[in-house]
C-alpha cells in the first residue's frame, strides 16, 4: 500500500503514534515532519498514494493553530485521509472535528479517525511514558481498521462541536535559560515557530511561543525551564488528570 504520512509533534508523542500506524500500513512511502518551519517548507507530495495519514497533538481542545494553517494550504482533492490526534489524558474536545473539517474543505475524504494519549507536554506526572506498549498495540489495530476502510466509500463521523471551543490563550509565557547554556542553538533550530533567537538562544519571544515545551525537552544540558506562570496549570492537571487512564479510541463509520 502507498501511504503518505504527515505530522506535527513538538515532544514526539504524536510522531510515535503516526509512525506506528504508518508502518502498520506499509513498509515504504513518505513520512513528513511538519513540526519546524523548515519541515513545513518541504514540498508535500501527495501523488498516487492510497491514503494520506495526518497526525497532530491537541492544544486546548483544538489543533495547534500553526499546523491547522499549514494544512489549510494543502490540496487533498480526491484523497482518502486517515487522521489522528494525540492528547494529554485530559480531553480532545473539538480537535478531531476541526481536523475533519479542514480535510473535507480541501477536497479530502476522511475514512478513519483516531484519538490517542501521550504524556502531557506540561508535566510527566500526567500520562507518564505514554504512548506505551498498550497504546502502540492499539495504534496497530487502528492501522488495520484504516486498511479495511480504504476500499469502502465512506466519510466517517467524529465527536466534537461546531463552533469549536475558543482557543484559550494564557498570558504570554515561554522558556527561561540557565547559566549552563552552551549556545548550541539546538533549541532555536527545533522551535516550531522560530520563537528562540538564533544568535542568542537565551532569548525567546514570549508572544510567539506556543508553550509546546520542545525546547525544554531538546536542550542537551537541561538549561531551559518553563516560565513559573505554568505552575498553577500543571498543578491543576496533576490533580484532575493523572489518576484515570484514558484509552485510545477510533471512528470508522
Ligand atoms: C499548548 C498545549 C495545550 C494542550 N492542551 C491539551 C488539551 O486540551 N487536552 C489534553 O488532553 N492535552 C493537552 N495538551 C497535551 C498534549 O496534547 C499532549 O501532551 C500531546 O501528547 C503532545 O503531543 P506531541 O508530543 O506530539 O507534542 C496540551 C499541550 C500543549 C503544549
Ligand atoms: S520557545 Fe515556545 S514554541 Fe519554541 S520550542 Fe520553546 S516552548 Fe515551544
Ligand atoms: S539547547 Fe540548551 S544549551 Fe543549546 S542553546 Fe538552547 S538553551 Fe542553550
Amino acid at each position: 500500500m502507498r501511504v503518505c504520512g504527515i505530522y506535527f509533534s513538538p515532544t514526539n508523542t504524536t510522531k510515535i503514534i503516526v509512525k506506528t500506524v504508518f508502518y502498520g500500513l506499509t513498509d515504504s512511502g513518505r513520512l513528513y515532519d511538519a513540526t519546524t518551519p523548515e519541515g513545513r517548507r518541504l514540498p508535500f507530495v501527495s501523488g498516487s498514494e492510497d491514503v494520506v495519514l495526518i497526525g497532530a497533538p491537541v492544544y486546548s481542545g483544538r489543533l495547534p493553530e500553526v499546523f491547522a494553517d499549514y494544512l489549510r494550504e494543502k490540496d487533498f482533492r480526491g484523497k482518502k485521509v486517515a487522521a489522528l490526534v494525540v492528547y494529554g489524558n485530559r480531553a480532545y474536545e473539538d480537535a478531531l472535528v476541526e481536523l475533519k473539517d479542514i480535510i473535507t474543505s480541501k477536497g479530502g475524504v476522511l475514512i478513519a479517525a483516531g484519538a490517542f494519549i501521550g504524556e502531557h507536554s506540561y508535566t510527566s506526572e500526567v500520562a507518564f511514558g505514554r504512548p506505551d506498549a498498550g497504546d502502540k498495540a492499539k495504534a496497530g489495530e487502528f492501522a488495520r481498521a484504516i486498511e479495511k476502510n480504504i476500499s469502502r466509500e465512506i466519510s466517517v463521523e467524529v465527536p466534537g462541536n461546531r463552533p469549536y471551543r475558543e482557543r484559550r490563550i494564557s498570558h504570554p509565557m515561554g522558556p527561561h535559560t540557565g547559566d549552563t547554556c552552551i549556545q548550541c542553538h539546538l533549541c532555536a533550530e527545533k522551535c516550531p515557530v522560530g520563537a528562540i533567537d538564533f544568535h542568542d538562544s537565551r532569548k525567546a519571544d514570549f508572544e510567539k511561543c506556543l508553550h509546546c515545551h520542545r525546547c525544554i525537552y531538546s536542550c542537551p544540558v537541561g538549561a531551559k525551564t518553563f516560565d513559573r506562570g505554568m505552575e498553577p496549570i500543571r498543578r491543576w492537571l496533576v490533580e484532575h488528570c493523572s489518576e484515570k487512564r484514558l484509552e485510545p479510541e477510533w471512528f470508522t463509520e
